[in-house]
């Protein structure tokens, strides 16, 4: 069995200026981010680090393209710390540039995966409350030479220190809260029904569920698109323990069966989770009614003050409260298409399927996207 394990040090600050002051951030130090987080919270402290704004690469998901492009960019230059302050992109982008020597490209960085050692110290600072990836030591780059997405994955790539900043997460657009919190929230069920949890995973997943459920009942209640805003420093350390728990438990189905439909339809990464979230779940109802789902049942219900049975319906109408869920057919799938994405999901996403509450045959999966369609 996999021992649990936690690499980086996690530490919080309120606002980038402490991280900053502390950390001594200077002109040694290559800032890895996007202009419109740059330009509000850190021009302004005059720190004089060097920059990288990854929209200048590039838009959307990472690619090789983009990361050899900053690389090419970087090959001149002199730098020590890596500090990443940004979402998904920009952190899978730094956590590539942290194991980059002078003369890599992203090529010859899968060539070698298995040697990669770190050639700057990393420092995450994540402005979304989803992905987690502070903490693991994976990072997705899109190989369009090649035609496949991957994953590069390496003992070297973990951060030597995630900071967690909630004063970064007030200029956040609602969507972007909502589909990263459902994300954390998908993470933290995942890892919690995995068969790969373990007593010191499942902590991180039940604590990032007790963060982010009555903090999302608070804000719909709450009313208005700020609302969430007054948890901010909740929704952020609950995407850093779902990280933690995801990272040694693994995420599983939902996630699995989300990857074709955010890949052909451009969908984003929380959002289609949320579109196979409830029919994933309803299918390991009807196959194994008992066991770890109703523990997951009654924890939900605690924390939403309901009827035990009850617990994960209700979680569903939350869910669908904070950001309304559509059918697959609204992105253009059409039906056809679904046997196919079964097809795709049983051999490309194994890694995942392994991590299921339940094993799920390829029939079954087609019927949980015929009911998410
Ligand atoms: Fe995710």
């Amino acid at each position: 069995m996999k021992s649990f394990r936690m690499v980086p040090s996690v530490t919080e600050y309120k606002e980038f200026a402490g991280y900053a002051k502390a950390a001594g951030l200077g002109a040694d130090d290559l800032v890895v981010t996007n202009r419109y987080i740059y330009e509000p919270g850190i021009s302004r402290l005059g720190l004089g680090c060097q920059t990288v704004f990854q929209e200048e690469y590039g838009g959307g998901e990472p690619t090789d393209e983009m990361v050899d492009a900053i690389l090419e960019e970087l090959r001149d230059k002199s730098y020590g710390r890596i500090i990443a302050v940004g979402g998904g992109t920009v952190i899978d982008i730094a956590k590539v540039l942290a194991v980059a020597g002078r003369t890599d490209t992203v090529d010859t960085l899968y060539e070698r995966m298995q040697e990669l050692r770190k050639e700057h110290p990393l420092v995450i600072v994540p402005t979304t409350c989803g992905t987690g990836s502070e903490v693991t030591n994976i990072s997705i780059i899109n190989r369009t030479r090649k035609g496949v997405k991957m994953g590069l994955v390496s003992e070297a790539m973990y951060a030597d220190e995630a900071v967690l900043v909630p004063g970064l997460l007030q200029s956040l657009p609602y969507s972007v809260f909502a589909t990263s919190s459902i994300d954390a929230m998908i993470h933290a069920v995942e890892s919690y029904l995995s068969p790969n949890a373990c007593a010191l995973s499942e902590v991180f997943s039940v604590q990032a569920l007790t963060l982010i459920l009555p903090c999302w009942k608070a804000a719909a209640d709450g009313g208005g698109k700020d609302a969430w805003k007054q948890y901010a420093a909740e929704f952020l350390r609950a995407s850093n323990y779902a990280g933690i728990a995801f990272g040694h438990a693994g995420c599983a189905a939902v996630h699995a069966l989300s990857y074709p439909l955010g890949g052909a339809h451009h969908v984003p990464h929380g959002e289609s989770n949320q579109v196979m979230f409830a029919p994933v779940m309803k299918k390991y109802a009807e196959k194994k009614p008992d066991g770890k789902l109703v523990e997951l049942g009654v924890l939900v219900s605690k924390l939403l003050g309901c009827r035990a049975e009850r617990g994960l319906e209700e979680l569903y109408v939350l869910m669908d409260r904070i950001l309304e869920r559509k059918p697959m057919r609204a992105y253009g799938v059409t039906e056809e298409e679904l046997p196919r994405y079964a097809d795709s999901v049983v051999e490309t996403q194994q890694r995942l399927l392994g991590n299921n509450y339940v094993p799920l045959s390829r029939d079954e999966i087609l019927a949980v996207y015929q009911s998410a369609y």
